[in-house]
């Protein structure tokens, strides 16, 4: 049988009358007014000691095919998934080639259709929300091309992404892409992170942009994870990270920059160092250069 409530002054001490229970916020920008499964899945993406993420991005064979670095996933990229806050890839890398015992929060890519033969924008919706729920992901994202040819489908297709992932507790994260025509500058991801956020994304993928990216964090409600973009030298690509982060980014989703890296484990550590410590660029670097040296000498070392 259960207590019942006592009226002995013992009572007092259980009840704490004298301290109001908290209603603390939420780390996260925006994502205050959300339920508890977007808020834990949330936690799952941005590590809630720094507000901040490292995601790795994998997906680019949904419209591309074996990108360069990508061609063996099972063999060249599951080792390094250990070391990526989160994940974002497709249901086909996943159920075929990622460990279900690997618990790195899956950001799935629910959007395709057009391969790079021909028009991107001209994008469906490519995956049910019931498979996102049975993968058990962390977030949906799909791509919104702002300006481009098929842009109400690409928010349409976010808008009832959006929906269904409110219904099941699921983020999803809005990539704004862009063109080949499309400026990337300030202006031009102000106006498309903007409306992914005004239209419910809970957060935003982005590029970064040299001039002005504070703007584009401010005037975006939900936070902003920095898109990496084509490959560049590691020191360009920290520092790039490192801007981005000085001026409002709440992480980043690299790819190309991680594992088309001569020393994609080395990369994953100082983008981290950058992300979650404010490690300065040249010091990120430096680490990025003793962690592979290392990794040489100890190769040579086994034959
Ligand atoms: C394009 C995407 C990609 O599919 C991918 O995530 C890009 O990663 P990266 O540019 O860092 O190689 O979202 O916008």
């Amino acid at each position: 049988m259960p207590e019942a409530d006592t009226t002995k002054p013992t009572k007092q001490k259980l009840y704490y009358e004298h301290i109001p229970q908290a209603t603390p916020g939420f780390f996260l920008k925006g994502a205050g007014s959300l339920d508890w499964g977007m808020k834990n899945r949330l936690s799952r993406i941005f590590n809630p000691a720094t507000g901040r993420t490292v995601m790795l991005a994998i997906d680019h064979g949904y419209f591309q095919g074996p990108t360069t670095g990508l061609e063996r996933i099972d063999l060249n990229i599951v080792p390094l998934m250990p070391m990526a806050d989160a994940l974002m890839l497709t249901r086909g890398i996943l159920r075929t080639t990622v460990p279900p015992a690997l618990t790195r929060p899956i950001v799935l890519r629910c959007s395709g259709g057009p391969s790079i033969l021909k028009e991107l924008s001209d994008e469906e919706l490519a995956v049910d929300i019931e498979d996102a729920i049975r993968l058990n992901v962390s977030a949906v994202t799909l791509q919104v091309f702002i300006g481009g040819e098929f842009e109400t489908r690409s928010v349409h297709n976010m808008t009832r992404l959006v929906d269904a992932g409110l219904r099941a507790g699921i983020p999803t994260m809005a990539v704004t892409a862009v063109g080949k025509t499309l400026t990337r500058d300030a202006k031009y991801l102000r106006l498309a992170c903007r409306i992914c956020a005004e239209l419910g994304a809970q957060f935003v993928k982005t590029y970064f942009c040299p001039e002005e990216f504070e703007t584009v964090t401010a005037s975006c409600p939900v936070p902003i994870v920095m898109a990496g973009g084509t490959k560049l030298p590691e020191l360009d690509a920290l520092t790039m990270a490192y801007n981005a982060i000085q001026q409002g980014a709440s992480g980043v989703d690299m790819g190309r920059n991680i594992f088309q890296s001569d020393a994609p484990k080395a990369m994953m550590q100082a983008v981290a160092k950058v992300v979650h410590e404010n490690m300065k660029p040249k010091a990120a670097f430096d680490l990025y250069e003793t962690l592979k040296n290392q990794k040489a000498k100890k190769s040579k070392r086994n034959g």
